[in-house]
This record gives C-alpha cells, sequence and structure tokens, in this order.
C-alpha cells in the first residue's frame, strides 16, 4: 500500500496491523497458566537455534516439536504417574501411534489383551496387515496366557487398567512378572493415577485419552504417554513426524481439567457404587459390570489394586437386547444423553457393539462377553439420586 508522503514506512496501517498483538509488559506472572498459541517461537540468533535443537538450552522451536502448554500438561501426568517424562498427543489414538511408531518395527510381535477399546485393535490390526508387525491377542485375565505367547521378537505388551468395556480390571503384577522384561504399556484411561497407578505394579508406559476423565469437561481431544525418559524422547521425536502433536489450546485445557481431577474420580466412583447396586437389582437388567459389585469376575483383583474407588465407567445387559437399547436411549435423551464418548461432567451412555466396538467382528464380541444388550454408563457429576430417579423412571417404560 503506498505511505503518505509524511508517514515514515514503520507506522503504516500494514505494518502495525502485521505485528499487533503485544503489551509493553508480557512478563508478570498470570495467576493461570498463559496459552502459549503459537506456530514456533521466535529466535534470539542462530546459536540459540543450535543450542535449543542440541538440548544444551531450554526453549522450544516449533510447537509440533514442543510447546510449554503440551510440557506442562505432559510433565504433571508424569508426575502423578510416577514416570519419568510424558508427551502430550493430539488424541489418545495420536499417542497409541506414537508410542507404537517408537517401539515397533516390521517383523516385531506385540501381545495384546483381546478386549481393548476397538480403535485400539483396529490400529494393531492394520500394522500387521500393511506393516507386518505381528500381533497375538490373550484373554487379559490370565496373565500366564501373556507369557505363553512371547516369542523372541515381542517388544510389547498392551492391556487396559480397567478394561472397555466390560470393567475387567487386570492384575498388572501377575502380567508385569509373566511377562518379564518386555515392556508392558498400559491404557489406564478408565481409571486415572488417582485410582490406580501402574508403574507402581509394573508397567512400562502408561497411556491416557485424556479426552476422557483427565480433562472430564467433554470438551478436548488429547493423549498422553508417559515412561521412561529415552523412550519419551524418541515417542516426541515419532509424535513431530507422524504430525500427531497436540495444539496448545488442548493442552492448557487438559491441565485445567487436572486441577479436579481428584475430587471428580472420588465422585464417580461414589455415585457409579450407587448406580451399579441399584441396577443390579432391576428387573429389566440381566447383568451388571462394575468393578466394586462381589458378582464382578475380577472384584478381587480390583479390590487389591483400586484401593481409592473402582471409578464411574459401568456397563449393564439390558433383557431385550438391541430393541431395548433403542427405547432406553430414546427414553432418556433429554437427561442421560447417548454420546460416544466418557468422562463428561454429565452422565452419558454408550452402545460398544454400535461404537467403540463395531470394528471387531460381530463372532469376536459374542466371544468377548459384548452382548447386542450391552449399554455403557459413564457416570458423571449429577447428584446421585437424581441419576437413580431417572434411570428408574427410563427403565420402567421397558419392562
Ligand atoms: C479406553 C480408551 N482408550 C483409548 C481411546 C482413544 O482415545 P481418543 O478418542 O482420545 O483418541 C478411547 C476413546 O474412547 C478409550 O475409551
Amino acid at each position: 500500500m503506498a505511505q503518505p508522503a509524511d508517514t515514515p514506512p514503520h507506522d503504516s496501517l500494514d505494518t502495525l496491523c502485521a505485528r499487533g498483538g503485544w503489551a509493553a509488559d508480557f512478563t508478570t506472572r498470570p495467576s493461570a497458566p498463559p496459552l502459549y498459541m503459537t506456530t514456533a517461537f521466535d529466535m534470539h540468533g542462530l546459536e540459540q537455534l543450535e543450542a535449543v535443537a542440541a538440548g544444551t538450552e531450554t526453549g522450544y522451536i516449533y510447537t509440533r516439536d514442543g510447546n510449554p502448554n503440551h510440557e506442562a500438561f505432559a510433565a504433571d501426568i508424569a508426575k502423578l504417574e510416577g514416570a519419568e517424562a510424558g508427551v502430550a498427543c493430539a488424541s489418545g489414538m495420536g499417542a497409541m501411534t506414537a508410542v507404537l511408531m517408537t517401539l515397533l518395527k516390521s517383523g516385531d510381535h506385540v501381545v495384546s489383551a483381546r478386549v481393548l477399546y476397538g480403535r485400539t485393535s483396529q490400529l494393531l490390526n492394520h500394522l500387521a496387515s500393511a506393516f507386518g508387525v505381528h500381533v497375538t491377542y490373550v484373554d487379559g485375565n490370565h496373565p500366564d496366557a501373556f507369557r505363553e505367547a512371547l516369542t523372541p521378537q515381542t517388544k510389547l505388551c498392551i492391556i487396559e487398567s480397567i478394561s472397555n468395556p466390560l470393567m475387567e480390571v487386570a492384575d498388572l503384577p501377575a502380567i508385569a512378572k509373566a511377562v518379564g522384561h518386555v515392556p508392558v504399556l498400559v491404557d489406564s484411561t478408565f481409571a486415572t493415577p488417582c485410582l490406580l497407578r501402574p508403574i507402581e505394579h509394573g508397567a512400562t508406559y502408561v497411556f491416557h485419552s485424556a479426552s476422557k476423565y483427565l480433562n472430564g469437561h467433554g470438551d478436548v481431544m488429547l493423549g498422553v504417554l508417559v515412561g521412561p525418559k529415552e523412550a519419551i524422547r524418541r515417542a516426541k521425536a515419532m509424535s513431530s513426524l507422524f504430525g500427531v502433536n497436540t495444539n496448545p489450546f488442548e493442552a492448557w485445557l487438559g491441565s485445567r481439567g487436572l486441577r479436579t481431577l481428584p475430587l471428580r474420580m472420588e465422585r464417580v466412583s461414589q455415585t457409579a457404587a450407587h448406580i451399579a447396586l441399584f441396577l443390579q437389582s432391576h428387573k429389566a437388567i440381566e447383568r451388571v459390570y462394575y468393578p466394586g459389585l462381589e458378582t464382578h469376575p475380577t472384584h478381587a483383583i480390583a479390590r487389591r489394586l483400586l484401593t481409592k474407588g473402582y471409578g464411574g465407567m459401568l456397563g449393564f445387559d439390558l433383557r431385550g437386547g438391541r430393541p431395548a437399547v433403542a427405547a432406553l436411549f430414546r427414553a432418556m435423551a433429554e437427561i442421560i444423553p447417548f454420546s460416544p464418548t466418557l468422562a463428561d461432567a454429565r452422565s452419558t451412555v454408550s452402545y460398544p457393539t454400535g461404537t467403540s466396538h463395531k470394528f471387531i467382528t460381530a463372532a469376536a464380541r459374542a466371544e468377548f462377553g459384548i452382548k447386542d444388550g450391552l449399554v455403557r454408563l459413564s457416570v458423571g457429576l449429577e447428584c446421585p439420586e437424581d441419576l437413580q430417579r431417572e434411570l428408574a423412571a427410563a427403565l420402567s417404560g421397558l419392562s
């Protein structure tokens, strides 16, 4: 744009706009962590670039490689889990991609529990068919099955601490012992470090879909992986290379959510225990899956490992299968919505057969015990009596 003759070039409207947004003092420490919403970081010069890249000076270069908000979130999870380091990724699946790309190459072998979040199994199956990674699925309830499946090429064992959707609690100490030196990766999304710290029980890596409890408000896509420092350094490099890094705002929201995590986990554990008992006695329901119930197949393990509460997730089989599920979801739509996620502040229900586990065959679902009438309930922060009343009203319409 042409400048009027008396306006110095640096005062031009174009230049002011392009360089705007800065106050004289951006150094006063804010009470809440600042959000580093930036693509890159200005360098003082080539020496700084080289020093930061070499790791001899702390700092950041490019947000895909690292950003203070990513670091703050991941470092907090590492501390909470008792791990050396952590990396924040774009989603739980992003963190899973980062760890698998870090630890596996073609020809390597993975032993995995057969009941996993469906997309995790789908990713493993993809690595098997497209990249020649070998995967053996075993019954996660039998630690010896992990040992029996090991081969000299086994680089990793994978299990969920509380499985999705049957809420089976893994006997982590027994699995870690059974597989010896092979690293165990635990998806601890349902437990969170408030209820269980897998590394204390022999796990090497802990992974979370932080889109769930760690954030806790149903408004974020975020994942995190923690583990040994050197492996996490490589996972960060993989996260950047594959572009599965998160963005600063999601990490910032994750950090904000963390501040109330212990309170939320305590509350949902209490409410879910209350609701599980209520559902167990209801005639429209065939079976309830909650690790805190004595009737749950892994209750003894849960009592040993989940000493602070059994979590906010439960499943139940409705008599009447899929049509009954459809009717229940219609009846509850305005109050306990069908939402294919979990760990929101409000309670939600999901249908594993049609969402998280639709990627495995019907035969496999039947074998694993995932029935057509299975509903997954994510218990939220509502008043327990309100929830019970609402569930009772919706269920009464079925029988
Ligand atoms: C147990 C578990 N692990 C992993 C994931 C994947 O996480 P994300 O959706 O953040 O990619 C999910 C998502 O629902 C999950 O429930």
